[in-house]
């Protein structure tokens, strides 16, 4: 039984389930907050973030919220779910069920110890990100986890004053003009006291919506200050890019080597614009034929194999830029490449960093050369934060040079130590954000 459905036959909505990492215990409670008809059009103007209109609210401590779980089969839902929180260090997962909607949000907090008294709403930062609603649920909280842990390290990485967390959205396509749904959308957004921009099954032109209706902590919109945030993504990435590629390879760097590069949307396609003219010759693959079509006419020539294929063909650089958990022992075996770089969060097929770091022990085995993704992606993040501190005000010229730092220096600096060390990138940098989530975290 998934924990969804077990609230809904309950006529609950919302499930928070939170936990210390210093000691594994963790605290579980249910409600019911609103009516399954309720309508969150209204939001922003009929009601406020704390003032869900609710007929008959319900509360469920910790063990009587356990004994209803259990009773209705979702025992070892919650059993593996608790086990994932605990090993990946997690503080929070909030899941909200609208029932009248089809629509259910799962909000993974994996750390604010960086966004405490930031002094603004937002505490923490992370995407949101779509799911169908037919996706078995466990499977979407397991990428709720790995999404909302990387994007602590993210907002560590790329120096800005927030948590992580991500949220996923299990639901159909949502219409811009469907308010009942959007407003339910940025209710859950402000409920979380996060700030965040449209991952994958959303767009620029959903965060405009939002931003215009109901809520100002979405950013990333194509209406807003600095546009959608897969340009400068792509910026960054290719600047890391250039910079590991003269570290790797030395000389020319990327000229005349090969890239291949998987998934052409917001973010690959930019990628694949700036590797081509630093002179690579690109494959590329995409399962969206519209896709394929524009990059064959704006990349000019390009090979093009099939999505099952691009991630072991033979190339220099391989940049995952669709979605994330390719990279397990079978596939890292098969790789044909010296380096991977992209934008695609999560390319580990990892739940906790532990698992991470033997996978990046193993690339490195192979002689690959591979850092975290949020090391480098960073630019969606950097963008999101100066648009939100100055929102109609947000200005280019303050984010480029921070991607540079970033993305640029950063990356050398990794590179550097990692070869006068001997260790991998991965276990470096996350050393170095480790030090900041965990040892500093006073009880
Ligand atoms: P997008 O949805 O615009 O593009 C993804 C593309 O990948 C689509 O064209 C899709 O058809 C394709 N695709 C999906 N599965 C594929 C497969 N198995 N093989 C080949 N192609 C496949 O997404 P976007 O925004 O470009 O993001 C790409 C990745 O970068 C995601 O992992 C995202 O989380 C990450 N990212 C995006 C940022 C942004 O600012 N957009 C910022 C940081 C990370």
């Amino acid at each position: 039984m998934e924990l969804h459905r077990a609230l809904t036959d309950a006529g609950l909505t919302t499930f928070r389930l939170s936990s210390d990492f210093r000691t594994g215990r963790t605290e579980l409670l249910l409600e019911r907050r609103w009516a399954p008809d309720l309508d969150f059009a209204g939001y922003g103007r009929a009601f406020a973030v704390d003032q869900v209109p609710c007929v008959e609210p319900r509360a469920l401590g910790d063990a009587e919220a356990r004994a209803l779980l259990a009773t209705a089969g979702a025992g070892p839902a919650l059993a593996t779910l608790e086990d994932l929180v605990r090993r990946g260090r997690h503080e929070m997962v909030v899941l909200h069920v609208h029932a009248g909607l089809g629509m259910r949000a799962a909000l993974a907090v994996h750390s604010t110890v960086l966004g405490r008294n930031n002094g603004r709403h937002a505490l923490r930062a992370g995407g949101f990100r779509r799911h169908e609603p037919a996706e078995p649920e466990g499977d979407v909280l397991v990428d709720a986890l790995n999404l909302g842990r990387a994007m602590s390290y993210k907002n560590a990485a790329a120096q800005i004053p927030y948590g992580g967390c991500k949220m996923t959205v299990q639901a159909g396509p949502i219409a811009l003009t469907d308010d009942a749904r959007l407003g339910f959308l940025a209710w859950c957004i402000d409920a979380g006291h996060f700030m965040t921009g449209p991952d994958m099954g959303f767009t620029p032109e959903h965060a405009d919506a939002l931003r215009a209706r109901f809520t100002r902590h979405v950013l990333g919109g194509s209406k807003g200050a600095l546009g959608p945030t897969g340009v400068p993504t792509a910026l960054g990435c290719s600047l890391a890019i250039a910079e590991a590629a003269r570290l790797h390879w030395g000389g020319a760097g990327l000229a005349g080597r090969r890239a291949a590069v998987q998934g052409l949307g917001a973010v690959g396609l930019p990628l694949a614009k700036h590797l081509r003219d630093a002179g690579m010759r690109l494959v590329v693959a995409d399962l969206d034929a519209g896709r394929l079509e524009r990059a064959r006419a704006e990349l000019g020539a390009v090979d093009v194999v099939a999505p099952e294929e691009i991630l072991s063909v033979e190339c220099d650089l391989l940049s995952p830029c669709a979605l994330g958990g390719i990279l397990d022992e079978a596939a890292i075996d098969r790789l044909r490449c010296s380096m991977v770089y992209g934008s695609a969060n999560n390319q580990l097929r990892a739940v906790t960093v532990e698992e991470e770091i033997r996978l990046a022990r193993r690339l490195a085995a192979r002689g690959i050369l591979y850092q975290p993704d949020w090391t480098h992606n960073t630019a969606g993040v950097i963008a999101g934060a100066e648009e939100y501190a100055h929102q109609e005000d947000a200005r280019l010229d303050r984010v480029l040079p921070h991607l540079e730092r970033v993305c640029r220096d950063g990356t050398r600096a990794l590179l550097e130590e990692a070869r006068r060390t001997g260790r991998t990138p991965t276990e470096l940098a996350t050393e170095r954000i480790d030090a900041l989530l965990y040892a500093s975290t006073r009880p």
